[in-house]
């Protein structure tokens, strides 16, 4: 069989292990998320030679607020630069960015990241090749309540009858909006949770846990966990 003809369309992916990574080597931990960016370059560049045709990375969660402030500022620099000075680059090799998160400009993000963010998506807007989604200031218990928000206005203006609310529709109204569910979550760097990501969105994904931490990521690992998951059977809830 093809390879390709099983191939996972969308695959979204934890990036954890950048600390510790950094850390056993005697390098400050913002070094760990530096390299971990480039993990990122490296996958964005050779996933379409995999067959994928989308890809989600969890880059900054509602959560991760909580760390201690030096790495905040560090990460959104790192996010800052690579948003604004990977762009060219990346709109060459025809990638389409989608942002996830909460954006709102009077957020925690603030504006000038919020417009960086945003000039990403509306510069690769008619990009017609690989679709990649970065997570930032990203929950999916938050992507589910701003979604609910959006529909409740919209009962609340009489737009829209509550009962009329569907699955489809609550897809409609989040983040990934028109993009189709991943097939496939990994989860770098040992743990084995999802921690917020995609809640929705992952209901009936595979999930592949791996110990090796996001920077030791690499293209051949991601083909190993392609292959492994040619080899599943997914029956959605049904018998096959
Ligand atoms: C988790 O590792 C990783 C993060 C919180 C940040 C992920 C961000 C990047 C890889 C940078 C990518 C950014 C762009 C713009 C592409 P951790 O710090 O929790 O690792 P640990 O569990 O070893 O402490």
């Amino acid at each position: 069989m093809n390879p390709q003809s099983v191939s996972p369309k969308h695959i979204a992916l934890i990036m954890d292990g950048n600390g510790r990574w950094a850390q056993s080597r005697g390098f400050p931990r913002l070094e760990g998320h530096r390299r971990g960016a480039e993990t990122v370059r490296h996958l964005v560049q050779y996933a379409p030679a995999l067959g994928i045709e989308c890809l989600t990375f969890y880059a900054f969660s509602s959560e991760n607020w909580k760390r201690p402030e030096d790495e905040v500022s560090g990460l959104m620099r790192l996010i800052k630069t690579y948003f604004s000075k990977e762009l060219d680059k990346i709109a060459k090799e025809n990638v389409r960015i989608r942002i996830f998160g909460d954006l709102n400009p009077e957020g925690k993000l603030g504006t000038e990241i919020v417009n960086i963010l945003r000039n990403s998506e509306e510069k690769t807007k008619e990009k017609t090749g690989l679709q990649v989604n970065f997570c930032i200031n990203y929950g999916g218990r938050d992507d589910l309540v701003r979604a609910t928000r959006a529909l409740a206005k919209k009962v609340q203006l009489g737009t829209l009858d509550a009962d009329d609310i569907s699955e489809d529709m609550v897809s409609r109204h989040l983040d990934s909006t028109g993009l189709p569910d991943p097939e496939l979550v990994i989860r770098t760097g040992g743990d084995h949770r999802l921690s917020n990501f995609l809640l929705w969105q992952a209901s009936y994904s595979e999930l592949i846990f791996t110990e090796t931490l996001w920077p030791d990521f690499t293209v051949e690992r991601l083909e190993e966990f392609i292959h492994q998951y040619a080899g599943i059977d997914r029956r959605f809830g049904g018998l096959k």
